[in-house]
């Protein structure tokens, strides 16, 4: 199809019925994962002399994504409130704005892969008004960008997920509208160290490993993610492990949007016990294992894990 005749993605969400600000709002993000791309192509792939929160070291890539990622927010007047995995605390200098969203984002999830040429990605969730710390479920929309062969951002909207491309033009557009999921699926996509499985999950991942399904894990959210969905089915798990009872990901940055995406697209997500877009946050910083993907393969992980519970 000719890129003129392909469909832009702030026409698709006009089309879609969203209102003008939120429209602006994923608009300014699809700016800012344009920087991004331009600065994981560009800047230097050393580290800033900086520590996240989480004592994470932060690359300058990291650093430069989050201004990026920021400045675009704070300057477009919808963003009330905003918060960023890559900074300690919430950013409500926008709160007298006339904004009716506030965002939670990951500004270059898995950056540490950059340095070996493998995919990462930009993680956004969007709630309406100004607070931050509430229930994954509350989100009006929640987005990702991967950056990888191609850049491409996955939208997911009440009604509907879908996936547009970054063109030769610079615009996004759409490639794959209402994408879902089947209800079961092939592979599956493990984090975390082997030695470090509680028994019920090693179980479970025995389990799948006698059932055929493939591996397919290259230590990125993001790319990880987005094959279980695009494939249409499998799952993704970052567990509770022996060494972090909480697992890895932030519920916040991480956790909820992907959430999100995969429950309007036909699929679940859970921490093990309980649909992760129920959970009430403790704090903005707060981590949750996951297993997200297809209904069946997140209700299995369900079964099992209760199963051992109860028993011990
Ligand atoms: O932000 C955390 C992250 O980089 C995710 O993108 C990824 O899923 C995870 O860490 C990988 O962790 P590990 O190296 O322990 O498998
Ligand atoms: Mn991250």
């Amino acid at each position: 199809m000719p890129l003129s005749k392909r469909k832009r993605l702030r026409d698709f969400l006009y089309d879609q019925g969203v209102d003008g600000a939120l429209r602006g709002l994923i608009n300014e993000i699809g700016e800012a994962s344009k920087y991004i791309s331009y600065a994981i192509d560009t800047t230097s792939l050393g580290y800033s002399g900086s520590v996240n929160v989480y004592g994470e070291k932060q690359l300058a890539l990291d650093v430069l994504s989050d201004e990026i990622v920021s400045e675009k927010l704070g300057m477009c007047g919808i963003v009330k409130n905003m918060a960023s995995e890559e900074q300690e605390n919430i950013n409500s200098a926008f709160l007298s704005e006339p904004g009716e969203y506030s965002v939670c984002f990951d500004p270059l999830d898995g950056s540490s892969l950059v340095d070996v040429n493998l995919a990462v990605g930009t993680i956004v969730s969007i709630y309406p008004g100004k607070q931050l710390v509430r229930p994954g479920r509350e989100q009006v929309a929640a987005l990702y960008v991967l950056y990888g062969p191609r850049t491409t951002m996955v939208v997911g909207l009440p009604s509907g997920v879908h996936e547009f491309s970054l063109d030769a033009v610079g615009s996004y557009t759409l490639s794959r509208p209402d994408i879902k999921m089947k209800d079961v699926g092939n592979i599956y996509s493990p984090g975390g160290s082997r030695n470090q499985y509680l028994p019920a999950h090693k179980d479970f991942i025995d389990s799948l490993l006698a059932d055929n399904y493939k591996l397919r894990y290259s230590g990125g959210f993001v790319p990880d993610f987005n094959q279980v969905l695009m494939k249409g089915g499998g799952l993704f798990t970052y567990p509770a492990l022996k060494n972090a009872p909480n697992g890895k990901l932030r519920l916040m940055f991480e956790c909820n949007a992907m959430a999100f995406i995969v429950e309007v697209a036909g699929g679940a997500a859970s921490n093990g016990k309980q649909r992760i877009l129920d959970i009430e946050p403790e704090s903005i910083e707060m981590r949750s294992p996951i297993y997200i993907g297809s209904k069946k393969e997140v209700a299995r992980a369900e079964k099992m894990l209760a199963e051992q519970v109860s028993s011990d």
